[in-house]
Formats: structure tokens, sequence, C-alpha cells
């Protein structure tokens, strides 16, 4: 079959089907594998469009397609159809709309939740008029229907897909979600847990390789809480502002805009827009770190963004004070150490990796003070969690520490929610 033939062939089933065709179908029927269907179908949309004296145009709709008309044409094509469907919804019927589309799948109780009243009637109405339909049950007591919007939906709104929409003001999102953890809360009769790992442990203890390994293995994402605190002492030293000094902080926090990147799986510590990633490693930062670390108005901008991270998503997070106070719910804590010694040769070689020239007994003596400051400190001192998992690492490698974490994890999952199943981006 010629590349033409194929391209000829593509229209005419289109032609016939008249509701979208799944891609996949479209290959079986033309013999040809999925990347050559969906070439096809580029092409064949890429012509309509180039074409002035074409009035067709090919929708792509969550993986099928179908031949439409230009909306331009639609005064012609009502004039010969009489108009054939009165699209004018109410509002409540729109707003309806508008919170399964962006919540989807939705209950009629979580519907009612976002918009404060009984929304049965409209609902019924939506799926009479096929904008909505049942694709499920949820699997609760009662087991309520769950609702999504149609195809028919998409392409009266002209959307391949509902991540097509506009973004919203999030209060709707929140809200739904905190219902839907309230009533899983009720459910088990206690409060949800955050899906977090917390790891705390003194510097050079193995908590950042470590989370990074974990992180890998589980498929959920990891915060270095300490580049946090690392970038906003560095951004302390830029501005000549002295790390320990509380109100000048403050004043400088008040006009800080942090923001943690974690798509693609490396973080990026991102302050004013400029990601700092790359300049907090040295030991300057780490004084810095440690000083501004102390601050309660500092740990107050920290906590905050942590918590907020974490409550969106199944989440490692090394740090600190995790496990004691920004998520002391955690189903899953540890608490790592090591050897004075091993933690400042570890250190060492960091940053021998990172171009700083440094010695054993310097490394020694800054860990030392750096090490008193944040489990001497009055406010999320260095701590292990009563609850948390303390593992030594002296004389273990990575890999079996990595080992036995893992072993803890699934023996908690058997009474937790799983981690794996959780997984982001
Ligand atoms: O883990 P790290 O060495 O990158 O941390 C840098 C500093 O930040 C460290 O001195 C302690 C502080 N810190 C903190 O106070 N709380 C956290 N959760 C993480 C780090």
């Amino acid at each position: 079959m010629s590349e033409v033939d194929k391209m000829a062939r593509l229209e005419a089933l289109l032609f016939v089907s008249g509701d979208p065709l799944a891609n996949a179908d479209i290959a079986t029927y033309l013999e040809v594998d999925a990347d050559e269907a969906a070439s096809l179908i580029e092409q064949l949309k890429r012509r309509y469009q180039r074409d002035p004296m074409s009035g067709l145009i090919v929708r792509q709709i969550e993986g099928a397609t179908s031949l439409g008309t230009k909306p331009v044409y639609a005064d012609t094509l009502e004039a010969f159809y009489g108009k054939v469907r009165d699209l004018k919804l109410t509002d409540a019927a729109y707003e309806t709309l508008a919170v399964i589309a962006y919540n989807a799948p939705a209950t009629r109780a979580e519907i009612e939740t976002v918009r404060g009243v009984n929304s049965d009637s409209v609902v019924s109405r939506l799926i009479e008029r096929g904008l909505v339909r049942e694709v499920g049950t949820l699997e609760t007591p009662g087991r309520p229907a769950l609702l999504d919007v149609t195809e028919q939906f998409l392409m009266d709104f002209g959307l391949s897909s509902t991540r097509e929409l506009p973004p919203v003001d999030l209060m709707m999102y929140d809200t739904i979600t905190e219902f839907t953890q309230e009533r899983q809360s009720a459910a088990i009769g206690a409060a949800p847990k955050p899906l977090v790992i917390a790891i705390d442990g003194p510097s050079g203890s193995g908590k950042s390789t470590i989370a990074r390994l974990l992180s890998e293995h589980l498929g959920i994402l990891t915060l270095d809480t300490g580049a946090m605190y690392r970038a906003l002492g560095v951004k302390a030293l830029r501005l000549g502002i002295s790390p320990s000094d509380q109100e000048a902080v403050r004043a400088m926090l008040s006009e800080t805009s942090m923001e943690i990147d974690l798509a693609d799986r490396v973080q990026k510590t991102i302050v004013d827009g400029s990601d700092y990633t790359p300049y907090i490693r040295t030991p300057e930062a780490s004084k810095a770190a440690s000083d501004i670390s102390v601050l309660p108005v500092t740990r107050e901008y920290c906590v905050r963004i942590q918590r907020e991270i974490g409550k969106r998503q199944a989440l490692i997070l090394d740090g600190r004070d995790i496990g004691t106070y920004v998520f002391p719910d955690a189903p899953v804590k540890f608490f790592l150490t090591a050897s004075h010694e091993v933690r400042a040769k570890r250190r060492l070689v960091d940053l021998e990796r990172a171009g700083v020239p440094s010695t054993l007994e310097e490394v020694m003596r800054e860990m030392e003070i750096r090490d008193r400051q944040d489990s001497e400190r009055q406010l999320a001192p260095t701590k292990r969690a009563d609850d948390a998992i303390l593992i030594d690492t002296s004389e273990m490698s990575i890999r079996e520490v990595v080992d036995v974490m893992i072993d803890v994890i699934r023996q908690r999952e058997q009474v937790q929610p799983s981690w794996s199943q959780s997984r982001h981006g």
C-alpha cells in the first residue's frame, strides 16, 4: 500500500465511522503500526488545515480520531440541520460540568461538597444530554458512582482532553481533596497519614545519597530540605546580611520567593526565580545554612513549603526535624547516623567532588561546630523521633542501608497505603 493510498483509506475510514475511532483500531484497519498511524493522522490533519477549499478538520480526543467540520461554517450547517442541538446550558449545569471536568472522576457527594447544593438533578440532565457519564464506582460503603465528562463534552467545548482545561481557582480542588481525605479517615477511623518517608540525621550520615536511591527504587520524589536552608543562607550572604540577624532575615524572607522544582528528579532550589543549586554546597553556604536555620522565622518559612509539598504527593524528605516536627505523623521514619570520623570523610569526598579543597581536620572541626549548633538549638534540633528507626551507617555500605530501609517500608505497607502506588510524575 502506498503512502497516498493509506491516506485516502484513512480519510474514508474516518468518514464512515462518524464517531471517534480509537487510533489503535485505525492502525489495525490500515495494517500499519501505531507510529505510522499517528503520522498519517497528523498528515491528514495538516492537509485539511492547509486546504482553504476543505470544510473538514481532524479532531483528536484522548487516543481517538474523528472528522469534524471547521467551526467557521457552523452557520451554514446549522441552517441545514435546523440547529441540531441547542447547546445552551444553565449556570448550574456549567458549574457542575466544570466541577466534574476538573475533578474527574468525581462522585455526586463530592460535587455537592464543592457546589454547596444538591446537584443530583443537574447531573441527571447532563447525563441525558450525553455530556457526563458514569465511569465506575468508588470502593467505599454504598459504592457511589464515579462521574466523568464524555467525548461529546470535549467535542462541544473544542478540547482534545480535560488536560487542556485552563487552570482554575485551586480552592475547588482543595475542597474536594480535603473532603476525600476526611471521608477516608472517617472510613478507617483515624486521621489520614501523609505519604511521607522521613529521613533525619546529621550531615554525612548518608541521608541524601540514600534518599536518592530509595526514591529511584520506590518511584517517588525526594525533597532535600537542607538545600532550602542552604539557599536562604546564600541569599543572605549575597545581600550582606548576617544569617544570624533575626530581624534582617525576617525582612529578607518577606521579599523572598522560593520554589522547589522536583521535575526530572533532580531538585532545583529556586530563589526569586534563580536556581541556587550550584552555589549551596560550599563551606560558607554550610555555615550560613546552619546559622540561618536556627531562626524561628526561617524554620517557619521552610516548614510551610515542606508541608505543602508533602501534602500534595508521596514524598521522601531528608532533613533534621522531619520526623519530629515537619511530619510527626509520617508513617515511616528513619534516623541515620555514623561516627564523627566516617561522616567527616564522606563530607570531604563531597567537597573534593565539588572542587572545594579541604582537609579531614578542617572538615571535622567545622562539622563539630555545626553538629553542636544543629542539635543543641532550642527549636527543632537534630533529634531522633521516638518512633524513628535508628540506623548507624558507619560500618554499612549504602546498598545495605537502602536494603534495610526497603524491608522496613515494605513491612509498613502491609498496614499502610503503598508508596509505590502513589508514584508521582
Ligand atoms: O543536610 P544539610 O547539611 O544540607 O543541611 C544544611 C543545614 O540546614 C544544616 O546545618 C541544618 C539545617 N537543616 C535544618 O535545620 N533542618 C532541616 N530539615 C534540614 C537542614
